[in-house]
């Protein structure tokens, strides 16, 4: 427990003193002419310092638990992580000056733990993704550190009425579209933080916003959605890194969920391929999971007549994944054939249908 109001009031303020030199991410609208009259969004979540959506989660977590006492000025870090996370929190970990361990399957994109060794944090590697929680919790108490729990805390440490949340950000960044209000908002669950923080605030502003989370194989949360049972596990990981859980992780909300869908591996990997054509930028998988389901949504939006606008997240570059989402002997050995889908994502570009 930390009572040190100087060491405190000195950590929040190098925090906000962060946020304050930070600028928004961008929203990229896509050209897709066999969609005209609904339109489709990227929120740029990799332009963060640290690459990814999590820079957000990171300054909140740290907010929370310096706030709760949790952390002082010789507190080390434990986290567990798919890396993403990891790489946010080793960042503010050392503009304070604490140690930092992020505990991680050792299938942990390589990019990922290097950039993690780049802020000063330690990787902690163990055999499966179930693993990680058991760890950093031993961990932390043998070093006397917080394990920060970013699966637990995700939900509560953000901020969802507002305050510059991504859901705000969305919302504001609409405002002078033809489709200001977007028929739906598409993301994926990991900590499921995000998906809890935009239903949330799509409830608070009473916007007619559906959220539709997409998971992807090898994951949880899909048959919790259906099912409600919470003791749900799995033995194996999710391929598509940074989403997709063993667990059903407490941060994820299944009521301010309006419809969920599982999207296919290799569905996910051909999207963010194709979209590299598009935007002329590779994005992670956990995008392609995003925008596959966005695409199914804009079809089917297509065939009813609809008009609006859809939203998804852009989560991290593709610059992470070089050897493994961007490389054919791994796709082969680990995904399989993505020729099916490259062929529908070919004939969504054609005439605005996915079957
Ligand atoms: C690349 C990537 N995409 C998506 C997510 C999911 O975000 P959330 O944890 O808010 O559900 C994560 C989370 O780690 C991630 O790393």
């Amino acid at each position: 427990m930390c009572t040190d109001h100087q060491w405190i009031n000195n950590a929040i303020r190098k925090i906000e003193a962060d946020f304050q030199r930070s600028a928004d991410t961008h929203l990229i609208k896509l050209d897709l002419p066999s969609i005209a009259g609904i339109d489709l969004y990227l929120k740029d979540e990799s332009t963060h310092p640290t690459g990814s959506l999590k820079h957000r989660l990171a300054r909140s977590l740290f907010l929370y638990a310096i706030c709760n006492g949790w952390v002082g000025p010789d507190t080390p870090i434990i986290e567990a992580s798919s890396g993403s996370t990891a790489i946010s929190e080793a960042y503010f970990a050392r503009l304070l000056g604490l140690p930092f361990i992020a505990v991680m399957p050792k299938c942990t994109a390589r990019k990922k733990i290097e950039q993690i060794e780049f802020y000063g944090g330690k990787a902690h590697l163990v055999d499966r993704s179930d693993q990680i929680y058991a760890e950093s919790r031993r961990l932390a108490q043998a070093l006397n550190g917080h394990y920060m729990d970013q699966f637990t805390y995700a939900e509560r440490a953000t901020d969802w009425r507002g305050n510059s949340n991504i859901a705000d950000s969305i919302f504001q960044q609409m405002q002078r579209e033809d489709h200001p209000i977007p028929s739906w908002i598409v993301m994926s669950p990991g900590t499921g933080g995000t998906s809890a923080t935009i239903g949330r605030f799509i409830r608070y502003q009473q916007h007619n916003t559906k959220l539709c989370v997409v998971d992807p194989e090898n994951s949880v949360f899909f048959d919790y959605y259906q099912t409600r049972n919470s003791e749900l596990t799995l033995q194996c990981g999710s391929k598509i890194e940074g989403i997709g859980r063993p667990r059903v992780e407490p941060s994820f909300i299944p009521n301010v969920v309006d419809e969920m869908r599982q999207i296919p591996d290799a569905a996910s990997i051909a999207t963010i391929h194709w979209l590299e054509k598009i935007l002329g930028r590779k994005a992670g998988a956990s995008t392609g999971t995003n925008l596959y389901g966005a695409l199914q949504l804009a079809s089917e939006m297509k065939q009813r007549g609809e008009q609006g606008s859809i939203v998804t997240l852009l989560c991290d570059s593709g610059e992470r994944y070089l050897d493994t989402y961007y490389n054919p002997e791994w796709l082969a050995h680990n995904i399989g054939d993505l020729a099916p889908y490259a062929d529908k994502l070919e004939t969504f570009q054609q005439i605005g249908q996915l079957d």
